[in-house]
């Protein structure tokens, strides 16, 4: 099983709260980056936290939180090697891990309920990354993030 590395602004706190308490009852090891209170902070800030820590570590994934998973997906995946998928549904889940091999799970704390996010969790942490003709565009995905990333705006 992958280390989750978990992180929410002010917007996912409550629902970070319960995932955090989900992970644990499943023996699943975590690291919870923050926010720890309802204090407003910039979703930018904690998407980076979570996101340096998966590159740094193959065998994890990340789960980011914050009002309606938008903002923080969009951060997200401005990061190096990150697949970030906003999920509000089973088959998303399912989909972002077996088609895109995501290796961040967002989420929208005002939009979803804490037992659907708990099931969407679960089953982005159970499903594999199918391959084959998948690989072939993850790769494209790659390359622009070559192209794109180093060029002038
Ligand atoms: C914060 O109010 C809210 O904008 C943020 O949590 C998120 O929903 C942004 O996409």
């Amino acid at each position: 099983m992958k280390k989750i590395f978990i992180g929410a602004d002010h917007g996912g706190f409550e629902l970070k709260i319960e995932l955090c308490d989900y992970l644990t009852t499943q023996f699943v090891e975590f690291e919870d980056l923050g926010i720890y209170s309802s204090d407003s902070v910039d979703y930018p800030d904690i998407a980076s936290k979570v996101c340096n820590l998966v590159n740094k570590d193959n065998n994890s994934f990340g789960v980011l939180i914050c009002g309606t998973g938008v903002g923080i997906s969009i951060a997200a995946n401005k990061h190096r090697n990150i697949r970030a998928a906003l999920c509000h549904d089973t088959y998303t889940a399912k989909m972002a891990r077996a088609h895109n091999d995501a290796n961040v799970l967002c989420m929208g704390g005002r939009i979803i309920g804490k037992e659907v996010a708990k099931e969407i969790l679960s089953v982005f942490l159970n499903v594999d990354f199918e391959g084959g003709r998948h690989k072939r565009r993850l790769d494209k995905i790659t390359e622009l993030e070559k192209t794109e990333f180093n060029s002038p705006v």
